[in-house]
Parts: C-alpha cells; sequence; structure tokens
C-alpha cells in the first residue's frame, strides 16, 4: 500500500475492527467452495501477475474473499464501496489490516466521499476494473481518458451496470471489453433470483421485524431479482401483487400465480413495496397520496432512485428515525409513510447482502472473467463479451460436487441422437 501525497493509503471506520471482520470472512468463506478452489489454482499460477485491479464492489465478508482470490492470483489490487451503505467496517478493517489490501469504504459515507473514493481508485490507474453498477468505467470515460490505454477490460455483475455499459457502447465511448458476469448462468439464476429474494427480506425483517403472513408485498419489477422477491415473499405467507411494464413478464407473473396490476392501483392495496426495476420513480407522489396509513416502502435495485424519495421528503411535515434503517414520514394528512434504507439496497443497508452460497457462484465468474481478459488482452473486441460457456459450467460442476450431489451423464446412443438430425418421427 503506497500513500500518494494526495490521499491515505487506506480510508476504513476503524482497524481495531479488524479481528471481527477476520473471523467473519473465514465463516462466509466456509460456503465459498468454489472460488476456494479457485484461489488455490491461482495461488500456484499467478494468472493476475502484474495487473493493477480496482473493484468497485459492495465490501462485504463475500467481497473479501473474492478480493484475497485477486489478490492471491498476482493483482495489485484496490477495492471501494459500490453503495454508501452496504459497507461492512469490520471487513473493510481486515483487508488492510490482515491482507494490506488498500479499500477506502466506510458504512454512511456521504456522496462526496463515495465519488472521492471513486477518483482514488482511478488514480490506482487499474488495468482491470470490476464494477458494480459501473460508476468506475462511467467516470472513466467522462473524465480519464487518457487512461484508456492501461485498461485491459472491465467485469460488471449487477443488471443496473449492464444496461449502463450498453447504452456506453451505443453511443460509441466504450472502447475497450466488458465482461457480463451477470449473463452467466450461475450468476443470475441464482445471486438474482435466490440471493435476493433471501437477502431482500433479510433487510425487512430486520430493520422492522414485521410479520409477512397476512400482508399484501407489492413486488415493482419481474426480472431475476423480482421473481425471487415474489417467490420469497409468498413463501413466508405474504399475499403478493406485481407490478411490470414487460408485457411477457406480465404474463410469467400471472401465470406464477400473482396477480399483476399497475401501481397506481396497488398502492392502496399493499402493506409493504419492494422496487426491483433498475429504474427511476417507480413509486412517486401519485402512488404515495393513496397508500394506506403506515404503508412501507424499500428498494432492492442498485441505485436509490426508484422511490421518489425527494418528492415524499418535500411533502412531508416531518421524518423521524424510528428504529435503525426505519424512517417514518409524516404526511400532511396525517397519515405516515415508512422507508426502509434510505430507498438504497435494503438488503445491503439493513443486512448483510447475499448469502456466502450463492456469492461463490457470482464470485468465481468474477475472478475468471479477469483471467480470461489477461489470457485475451488485446484480442477481444470492444463491448460486452458473454462469460464462456466452459466457465459457467465448470462453476455448476464444482458448486455441485461442493454440494454432494452427482447428475447422469449421457449414454453414448443419446450422445449421438442430440448431435444428429436425422432421425425424425
Ligand atoms: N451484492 C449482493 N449481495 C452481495 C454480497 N453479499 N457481497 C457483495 N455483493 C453483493
Amino acid at each position: 500500500m503506497v500513500a500518494t501525497a494526495s490521499h491515505p493509503k487506506y480510508e476504513v471506520k476503524d482497524l481495531a475492527l479488524a479481528s471481527v471482520g477476520k473471523q467473519r470472512i473465514e465463516w462466509a468463506a466456509r460456503e465459498m467452495p468454489v472460488i476456494k478452489q479457485v484461489r488455490e489454482r491461482f495461488a500456484q499460477e499467478k494468472p493476475l501477475a502484474g495487473i493493477r485491479l480496482v473493484a468497485c464492489c459492495h465490501v462485504t465478508t463475500e467481497t473479501a474473499n473474492l478480493a484475497i482470490t485477486l489478490q492471491a492470483g498476482g493483482a495489485d489490487a484496490l477495492l471501494i464501496a459500490s453503495n454508501p451503505l452496504s459497507t461492512q467496517d469490520d471487513v473493510a478493517a481486515c483487508l488492510v489490516a490482515d491482507y494490506g489490501i488498500p479499500v477506502y469504504a466506510i458504512k454512511g459515507e456521504d456522496n462526496e466521499t463515495y465519488h472521492r473514493h471513486v477518483q482514488i481508485a482511478l488514480d490506482h490507474k487499474p488495468n482491470i476494473i470490476i464494477d458494480d453498477g459501473s460508476d468506475v468505467v462511467a467516470t472513466l470515460v467522462k473524465e480519464r481518458q487518457n487512461q484508456l490505454s492501461d485498461i485491459i477490460g472491465t467485469t460488471e455483475e449487477t443488471t443496473t451496470g449492464i444496461v449502463r455499459l450498453e447504452a456506453m457502447f451505443k453511443d460509441g465511448v466504450l472502447t475497450f471489453p466488458a465482461m457480463n458476469v451477470n449473463d452467466a448462468e450461475t450468476k443470475h439464476f441464482f445471486d438474482n433470483r435466490y440471493g435476493t429474494g433471501q437477502s431482500t427480506l433479510d433487510g425487512i425483517i430486520r430493520a422492522t421485524n414485521v410479520l409477512l403472513a397476512g400482508k399484501t408485498v407489492v413486488v415493482a419489477g419481474y426480472g431475476w431479482c423480482g421473481k425471487g422477491v415474489a417467490m420469497r415473499a409468498k413463501g413466508m405467507g405474504a399475499n403478493v401483487i406485481v407490478t411490470e411494464i414487460n408485457p411477457v413478464r406480465a404474463i410469467e407473473a400471472a401465470m406464477d400465480g400473482f396477480r399483476v396490476m399497475p401501481m397506481i392501483e396497488a398502492a392502496p392495496q399493499g402493506d409493504l413495496f419492494v422496487t426491483v426495476t433498475g429504474n427511476k420513480h417507480v413509486i412517486r407522489p401519485e402512488h404515495f397520496s393513496v397508500m394506506k396509513d403506515g404503508a412501507m416502502v424499500c428498494n432492492s435495485g442498485h441505485f436509490d432512485i426508484e422511490i421518489d424519495l425527494k418528492s415524499l421528503g418535500a411533502t412531508a411535515t416531518g421524518v423521524k428515525e424510528v428504529r435503525n434503517f426505519t424512517q417514518e414520514y409524516k404526511m400532511p394528512d396525517g397519515k405516515s409513510i415508512i422507508v426502509l434504507g434510505e430507498g438504497r439496497l435494503v438488503n445491503l443497508a439493513a443486512a448483510e447482502g447475499h448469502p456466502s452460497a450463492v456469492m461463490d457462484m457470482s464470485f468465481a465468474n468474477q475472478a475468471l472473467a479477469c483471467e480470461y481478459l489477461v489470457k485475451n488482452k488485446g484480442k477481444l473486441e470492444p463491448g460486452m463479451h458473454s462469460i464462456p460457456t466452459e466457465v459457467d459450467r465448470e462453476i455448476a460442476t464444482l458448486k455441485l460436487k461442493a454440494m454432494g450431489i452427482e447428475i447422469d451423464t449421457l449414454t453414448a446412443e443419446q450422445e449421438e441422437y442430440i448431435n444428429s438430425w436425422t432421425v425424425g418421427t
């Protein structure tokens, strides 16, 4: 870790938290057998030797296991938070104190600090950027054109970040390869669905301790994350309504057994609202004004733009913190609207994010995507690239093995049949 004249070697809350962080990182590692195998191979082969790497991720126990893996692979890695509220301060402390990884992340940091950390990350002159939401890449493209020649590529695992990268490519400003980690089946089938499903309810319950059974839960968005939240809320006994703008997903939600309707119809019925759309102002003044007294709203999409909190704040006569990560907005008609996690990712603000067992596969994809970028340096076209199918399959095979599950293999006869077109009716 080298301090430059302009900024310190790290910025974490308190290095004394490191021992607690270490214990928690090791606990998470027990559920991360795939990343462990990648780490052991990386330690032998050093595929990232000489690579300056910036990771802009939620600083959690799972991310720590990724960072340690990248370091084992030889990377000169620096970590910043991808959200002001998602940092686990003990984890940040441990990475600095025990692994010498420079971390710039403090839970509750303000927006100015967050953006300053993005600048510090770019001062590291990265060759590879692991981005969550694409803030580092967007800043690089807008403000650091002179560093583009250093870049081998980026990897991105959030749906929001992928949408942004695609927009950059369309505008002709994405001039290097971007690995679409979200697209890997071992990522979105599990992290987005089971990870967001469980961790979102975990955040809501830790923040409020409400009973979900019998409540009406409105889930805005039926992508992989929305599917997970709706499925798990239903499993807890909630009566789930889905809102969508995509007609195909709306049919899917209806056939999965959920009521589907516009938000303006759902607003007076819901006890709890969860946004997972990736778009802005999905819940706005016209919806707040018809909600029940005590309705709770929260977001599990990447950015805090899905709930129009600015308008809510402007209308409210007062705002009170009633529990950790739980704020009561008093409306002029005497009604209350409860906002969880300040409209930021409730699963990371009020809980610990997705469980380690799913992040194991997401982060194995991240580490292998970095290795792929280095191996193919100079050979990949600018723009979006999928994780190779063999890598996805390999991750699934390792995970199954770790779970003690065996599966069938094709017989020679089946192999021949499946590869031929000549046999029909
Ligand atoms: N995104 C969602 N959950 C996460 C976790 N546990 N660690 C890092 N990133 C995440």
